[in-house]
C-alpha cells in the first residue's frame, strides 16, 4: 500500500471526504492545509489574519506562508501520510519534493456544474472538520455533526461567487500539477462522479 498520497483535484471534488475514509480504515495521518488555515483564522493567529483575505476571495494563500506552515508538519510526519490540498502550485510541489517522496498523486476529476452543487450544499463541522452534504451525505440530525455533536456551519468561501473564483484559481495555479506528477509517473486520475462509496472503491484500488 502506498504511504505518501497527494490528493489533487478541484474544490469540491471529494479530497477531504475520501481522505477521511482512508484515515479511518487504514490509519493514515491527513495533513489538510485548508483545515489548518481555517483553524488559524478561527484562532485569529498572525497566519490566520493574513490568510483570511485570500481565502474569502477564492485565491491562494502566498507560497511562503504555506510552505512555512507545512515544513514543520512534513518533517514530523513519518509513516502513512495523506496531503489534502497541498501542494497547489509548482513551487509548493518542489518544496514537498525536497522533504518527502510522493508515492501517488490521486487526481479526482469532476465537472464544474457538479462541483458547484456539491460545495454550495456542503456543511462542515468547526470542531472535528467532518464534512456533510445536505442531499448526498446528510448528518443524522439536522445541523449537528454525527461524530462530535457540534453545530454545523457553511464555510465563508462556499458561496457560488467564491466557488467560481476558486475554480479559476484551480485551473490557473493548480492544474499544472497534473502534468508535473504525470511526468514523474505518479499520477492516477479517477472519475470522481458517482456515490462516495463507489469513488472510495476506486481510490482504494489505486493505492494498493
Ligand atoms: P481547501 O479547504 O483545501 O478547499 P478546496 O481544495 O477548495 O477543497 P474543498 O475542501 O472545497 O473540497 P474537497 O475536494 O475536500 O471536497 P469535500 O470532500 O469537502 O482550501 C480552502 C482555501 O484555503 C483555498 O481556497 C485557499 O485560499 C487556501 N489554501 C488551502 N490550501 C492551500 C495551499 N496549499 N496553498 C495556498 N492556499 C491554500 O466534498 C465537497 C462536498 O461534496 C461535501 O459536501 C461532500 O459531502 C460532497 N461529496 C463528496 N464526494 C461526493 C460524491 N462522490 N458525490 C456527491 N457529493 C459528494
Amino acid at each position: 500500500m502506498k504511504s505518501t498520497i497527494v490528493l489533487l483535484g478541484p474544490p469540491g471534488s471529494g479530497k477531504g471526504t475520501q481522505g477521511e475514509k482512508l484515515c479511518s480504515e487504514f490509519g493514515y495521518v491527513k495533513l489538510s492545509t485548508g483545515d489548518m488555515l481555517r483553524e488559524a483564522v478561527k484562532n485569529q493567529t498572525e497566519l490566520g489574519k493574513k490568510a483570511k483575505t485570500y481565502m474569502d476571495a477564492g485565491a491562494l494563500v502566498p507560497n511562503d506562508l504555506i510552505i512555512g506552515l507545512m515544513k514543520e508538519k512534513m518533517a514530523a510526519a513519518n509513516g502513512k501520510v495523506i496531503l489534502d490540498g497541498f501542494p497547489r502550485t509548482l513551487e509548493q510541489a518542489d518544496a514537498l519534493a525536497e522533504q518527502m517522496d510522493v508515492d501517488i498523486a490521486l487526481n479526482l476529476d469532476v465537472a464544474d456544474e457538479e462541483l458547484i452543487k456539491r460545495i454550495t450544499m456542503r456543511r462542515s463541522c468547526p470542531s472535528c472538520n467532518a464534512v456533510y452534504h445536505l442531499v448526498h451525505n446528510p448528518p443524522k440530525k439536522d445541523g449537528v455533526c454525527d461524530k462530535c455533536g457540534s453545530e454545523l456551519y457553511q464555510r465563508d468561501d462556499d458561496t457560488e461567487a467564491t466557488v467560481l473564483n476558486r475554480l479559476r484559481t484551480y485551473r490557473e495555479k493548480t492544474m499544472p500539477l497534473v502534468g508535473y506528477y504525470y511526468a514523474k509517473k505518479k499520477l492516477v486520475t479517477i472519475d470522481g462522479v458517482g456515490s462516495i462509496d463507489e469513488i472510495y472503491e476506486k481510490v482504494k484500488k489505486a493505492i494498493q
